[in-house]
């Protein structure tokens, strides 16, 4: 059924890209889960919130994570950003076993290859534009001045140079998002792990953020995005659809509405 979501589609440029996509991705996997589960214990009480989940996600894919609300899409997603551990299975990230890792190895992994950005942007409000998006590479201890200088090339790129000295709050919650968006760039990160990002914004405005999302899948980075909007999950090269922690392959769309 998977033929469904190709056949919607227009643009015959697009099929032959995703089929060379796919074929590309049978090689190289960035992202390889295998059985992966886990388990929230709360008091008395335990919640299996991933069960079983097998998924492999290619080098340069842009990949949703469809689900309702409550079906693990961001727990799954928070497991992939080696910011939540799993219980069984095994979470390989560009050929690297991510299991059991500590803290400092984590931290290491996730500034190494990973880029994030959420539903509620997460910038910082006493810094502007251009400190919230060189504060990554603070952390990786690079000068305030070069820090800066890349940070507006990053700015630039998601077409917010004017905007470089404009606190969040001055910022339409567009602007705020593509400000995070360079922020989760700016350390050259493999993989972009989006949770909902388009979920605070107006249908126009989210398509200009999918589409500087396209931009940055185009320079070859791998991209999953959470969502449970259809049009923009049509926008991606593939939707994995989550249901009560169950990954289902070629099942009805409807099936998944929420
Ligand atoms: N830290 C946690 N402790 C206990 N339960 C949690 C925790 N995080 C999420 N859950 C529960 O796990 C289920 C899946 O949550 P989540 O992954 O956030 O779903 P989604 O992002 O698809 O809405 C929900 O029932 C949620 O209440
Ligand atoms: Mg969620």
């Amino acid at each position: 059924m998977q033929n469904i979501y190709i056949c919607i589609e227009t643009k015959v440029s697009k099929v032959e890209n995703r089929a060379a996509k796919n074929e590309y991705l049978k090689t190289t996997p960035m992202i390889s889960l295998k059985k992966i589960n886990k388990t929230y214990q709360t008091g008395q009480s335990s919640l299996h919130v991933l069960k079983d989940v097998d998924l492999e996600i290619g080098e340069g894919e842009l990949v949703s994570i469809m689900g309702s609300s409550g079906s693990g899409k961001s727990t799954l997603l928070n497991v992939l950003g080696i910011l939540d551990q799993y219980d069984s299975g095994e979470y390989h990230l560009n050929n690297k076993l991510i299991k059991n890792l500590s803290d400092t190895v984590s931290a290491q992994y996730r500034n190494q290859f990973l880029g994030f950005v959420f539903q509620s942007f997460n910038l910082l409000s006493f810094k502007n534009a251009q400190e919230n998006v060189a504060l990554p590479l603070y952390y990786k201890k690079v000068k305030r001045k070069e820090r800066n200088a890349i940070a507006l090339d990053y700015l630039e790129m998601v077409g917010l140079r004017e905007w470089a000295h404009h606190m969040p709050n001055q910022l339409s919650g567009g602007q705020k998002q593509r400000v995070a968006i360079a922020r989760a760039l700016i350390t050259q990160p493999k993989v972009v792990l989006a949770d909902e990002p388009t979920g605070a914004l107006d249908t126009k405005t989210s398509y200009e953020v999918m589409k500087l999302f396209k931009k940055v899948n185009a320079q070859g980075i791998t991209v999953v995005i959470v969502t449970h909007e259809h049009d923009i999950s049509n926008m991606c090269d593939r939707a994995i659809r989550l249901k009560d922690g169950v990954i289902h392959h070629g099942e009805d769309e409807s099936a998944f509405s929420t």
